[in-house]
C-alpha cells in the first residue's frame, strides 16, 4: 500500500434526473471522503443512446471517450444505481454499453478497476435487485469489486430532501464506513 497519495474516483450516478437521490448520495460521498480522496462526480447527460451505426460511421462519441480516459486515469469506480424494474436503469447501461466500446478497450478501462457500488430507491429494496443485476456485467468486464460493505439505501425519500441532498446524519456515517472501506480496499490493490 502506498499511503499519502492522492485516490481518484470516478462517481457514476446511473440517473439524468436534476433531484435524483443517487446523484445526491455521490455527493455526499465527495462530501465525506477524505482529504486525499477525490470523488469525481461524472455525468451520462451527454452519453447518446448506443448505436452500432453511429460507431461504424463516426467512431467513439468524445462525451464516451472522455468519459473513459478519465475512469482509466482513475484508481476506482463508485457507481450509484438506482433500480428500475428490479433491474439496472436503461441509461445507466446504456452508458456502460458505449464505455465498453470498441472491446480491445476494455482492459484499459475496466480490467482489474475496483467498483463500489451504492444505491438509493424510495422504495423498501434498497436496490438489492440492481446490485444483482450488476454482477455479470461486471464480471464480463473483468472489474474487481469491493463487497466488504454494503449501501443500499431504502426508503429513502425520509432521508433526502426535495433537491436530492442527503440529510439523514446515520446515512451519511455510513456513507463515510463505506467510503474509507473501499479507498482501503482501492489502496491496498493499487495497479
Ligand atoms: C422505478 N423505481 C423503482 N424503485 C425500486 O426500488 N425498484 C424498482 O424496481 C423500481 N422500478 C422503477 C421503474 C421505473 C421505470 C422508474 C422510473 C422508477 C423508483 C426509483 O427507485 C425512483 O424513481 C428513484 O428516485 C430513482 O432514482 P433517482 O433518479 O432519484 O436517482
Amino acid at each position: 500500500m502506498r499511503a499519502n497519495t492522492m485516490t481518484t474516483l470516478i462517481a457514476i450516478p446511473g440517473s439524468l434526473r436534476r433531484e435524483s437521490i443517487n446523484a445526491g448520495l455521490l455527493r455526499a460521498a465527495a462530501e465525506v471522503s477524505p482529504d486525499d480522496v477525490r470523488v469525481e462526480p461524472a455525468s451520462l447527460r451527454r452519453i447518446p443512446l448506443y448505436d452500432g451505426d453511429r460507431e461504424a460511421e463516426h467512431g467513439i462519441p468524445a462525451s464516451v471517450q472522455k468519459l473513459k480516459d478519465r475512469i482509466a486515469a482513475s484508481d476506482g469506480l463508485l457507481i450509484a444505481t438506482p433500480e428500475y424494474n428490479n433491474g439496472i436503469p436503461g441509461v445507466l447501461k446504456n452508458a456502460i454499453d458505449w464505455l465498453s466500446r470498441p472491446p480491445r478497450d476494455i482492459a484499459r478501462v475496466f480490467g482489474d478497476r475496483p467498483v463500489a457500488l451504492l444505491g438509493a430507491t424510495p422504495g423498501r429494496g434498497g436496490t438489492a435487485l440492481a446490485h444483482a443485476a450488476w454482477l455479470p456485467v461486471i464480471r464480463v468486464l473483468g472489474m474487481r469489486p469491493w463487497f466488504g460493505g454494503s449501501l443500499q439505501v431504502a426508503q429513502a425519500r425520509q432521508l433526502f430532501n426535495g433537491d436530492g441532498t442527503l440529510n439523514d446524519a446515520e446515512t451519511r456515517e455510513r456513507l463515510a464506513a463505506f467510503l474509507q472501506g473501499f479507498v482501503e480496499f482501492v489502496r491496498e490493490n493499487r495497479r
